[in-house]
């Protein structure tokens, strides 16, 4: 597995050249005998005069020193009639202690040895351990080059067994049957709906959120949506007339794109269900993603359908196509004034990432509302309404609201609060991860910060002393503008750390442009729902001796 990171591609192509010199690097990962068990590698040099040294003083200074390796005739790849593994026991290999083993094609590959040595890190490579490499090298198509499959296939050690089907075939009652298939590096939450998150050290790789591995919230079975029949009513206003939009009437409005980062009120629950239960999933804190999205302004569909911005207080509501066995669709609202006003920005999405959306996240049109809570990005939709009062769907009323810590199941009433629009200020560690064991002298802390509303970042504060003192991280990427910051902020600290040290206590936390800052404990933002967590966010590692 070689989830090469972009910026040593091309140094580990050079080293790979290498290779032709004649007092070559021999890494010997592989053994005489069939190996059914992983084995350990010996690490012999071949050829012991002093330009091989100079090769593995380079090699190793390059960081790379591992992968320059070739092997001998006695390599695992040349047998001549592979070993058969079936699927369950190259998943039963996926830990360090049990080997690592992965799958490209119908071929099987020990990498246990190849783990440390991974460019792109340990951690991404264990993404993928007990199972196939496609869908990471989809993601990275770095991976899909000459070299990186020769250096893959010296690890080779046999072939999936051919009577091994692909699994599973669901019930054709299933109302998931037809659910899309997902990208493999995301960690489900349910499977039945769909609710998946991307791992921490893949979220903040990138400012934008590849498409496979946006986090994805659903309440019901997809909705397998015909583009040539697909229709979005849009009702007009009292003794005005509908709109029935196809899909190229919609591609007549002006095309407006923007980057905006969508998050799911439930984001962060699991630390709120540290403290004390709450009902919800259990998300970690992935469930949240950054996609450039464009499709027409909802302003100007509405407008085009008739409709003003009023005096009185409305509200627009949307219905998507899912639903569940009652006919009961999934919906949402927000209030008139944001959906009228063109610099909210609130989208008729039909692209994500310069894609038509996927399935999952809403093919072939949803709504993104700008700084404001993912339950009212209605996905697959079907209708939009001007409406006196908020949309009277379970998930606008019953649930996505915030309650004191006060509040138990007994004792709420849901009609109290106001439903969540504009989230606030959040951030989150994604490197290093919970007990992880770093390195001594400097230690990197990376990470997002987004806040609802538009409200720029203007700062993140790093601790590693558990909130003793603070060092102030760097922001990555552009300025954001006020009031419009659609999109969150990565970034980063690089620290040096005391001689001695043997454990972190990492806190960040993140400041807008309100000056609007985050609690440092949960306790004192606890709710039933498990909503809203934006607790300062704690992270503890070990330094190594
Ligand atoms: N729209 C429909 N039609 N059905 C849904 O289940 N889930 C909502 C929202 N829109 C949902 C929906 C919730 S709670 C969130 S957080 C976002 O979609 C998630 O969007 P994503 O799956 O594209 O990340």
């Amino acid at each position: 597995m070689l989830l090469l990171h972009r910026a040593v591609a091309p140094g580990l192509q050079q080293a790979y050249r290498l290779k032709s010199t004649p007092a070559r690097l021999c890494i010997r990962a592989c053994c005489t005998n069939d190996s059914f068990q992983p084995q350990r590698s010996s690490f012999t040099f071949s050829g012991g005069n002093s330009s091989t040294r100079r090769w593995r003083v380079m090699g190793t200074l390059l960081g790379l020193g591992a992968v320059l390796a070739c092997h001998d005739q006695q390599c695992r790849a040349s047998q001549e009639s592979p070993r058969r593994y079936t699927r369950e026991e190259v998943k039963s290999h996926c830990s360090p202690e049990t080997g690592v083993w992965v799958t490209l094609g119908s071929e099987v590959f020990d990498i246990t040895e190849f783990v440390d040595i991974h460019p792109g890190g340990a951690s991404k490579l264990m993404l993928a351990a007990g199972g196939p490499l496609e869908p990471f090298w989809a993601l990275y198509a770095v991976h899909n080059q000459p070299h990186v499959r020769e250096i893959l296939a010296q690890y080779k050690i046999g072939e999936l067994s051919p009577d091994d089907k692909a699994p599973s075939i669901l019930k054709t009652s299933d109302p998931y049957m037809d659910d899309p298939i997902r990208h493999s590096a995301l960690k489900v939450n349910t499977q039945c709906p769909f609710n998946a998150e991307p791992p921490p050290e893949l979220l903040t790789e990138n400012y934008i959120t590849p498409n496979p591995i946006f986090f994805t919230r659903n309440h019901l079975p997809v909705p397998n949506v015909d583009p040539d029949t697909y229709r979005l009513n849009v009702v007009g206003p009292p003794r005005g007339e509908s709109l029935c939009l196809s899909l190229d009437d919609l591609y007549q409005f002006p095309k407006h794109e923007i980057t905006v980062t969508l998050q799911c009120a439930g984001n962060r629950r699991s630390e709120m269900t540290q403290f004390k239960e709450v009902r919800g999933l259990e998300w970690s804190l992935g469930a949240i993603s950054t996609a450039r999205w464009a499709g027409a302004r909802l302003c100007d569909v509405l407008a085009q359908a008739g409709h003003q911005l009023c005096e009185t207080e409305a509200h627009v509501c949307f219905e998507g196509l899912d639903s569940d066995p009652t006919g009961t669709a999934y919906g949402a609202s927000i209030p008139l004034a944001r959906a009228m006003d063109p610099e909210a920005e609130v989208l008729l999405a039909y692209e994500m990432n310069g894609q038509p959306l996927p399935r999952d996240h809403g093919f072939p049109v949803r709504v993104v509302v700008p700084g404001v809570v993912g339950a009212r990005h209605v996905k697959w939709l079907g209708k939009v309404s001007v409406e006196p009062e908020e949309s009277f769907s379970h998930w606008q009323r019953r649930d996505y609201k915030g309650f004191s810590p006060s509040v138990d199941w007994d004792t709420v009433d849901f009609d109290s609060a106001p439903s969540i629009q504009e989230l606030p200020i959040q951030s989150a560690i994604t490197q290093p991860k919970e007990g992880e064991i770093i390195g001594s002298g400097e230690v990197t802390v990376k990470g997002y910060a987004w806040s609802g509303g538009g409200r720029a970042v203007v700062r993140v504060d790093v601790s590693l002393d558990g909130g003793l003192t603070w060092q102030v991280a760097e922001l990555e990427g552009e300025e954001q503008r006020a009031r419009k910051a659609w999109a969150w902020r990565l970034w980063h600290l690089q620290a040096p750390l005391p001689a001695g040290i043997k454990e972190l206590n990492i806190v960040c936390k993140a400041v807008d442009e309100s000056y609007n800052v985050q609690p440092d404990t949960v306790a004192p933002i606890w709710n039933l729902r498990g909503v809203l967590n934006n607790a300062w966010h704690r992270v503890h590692v070990h330094v190594a001796p």
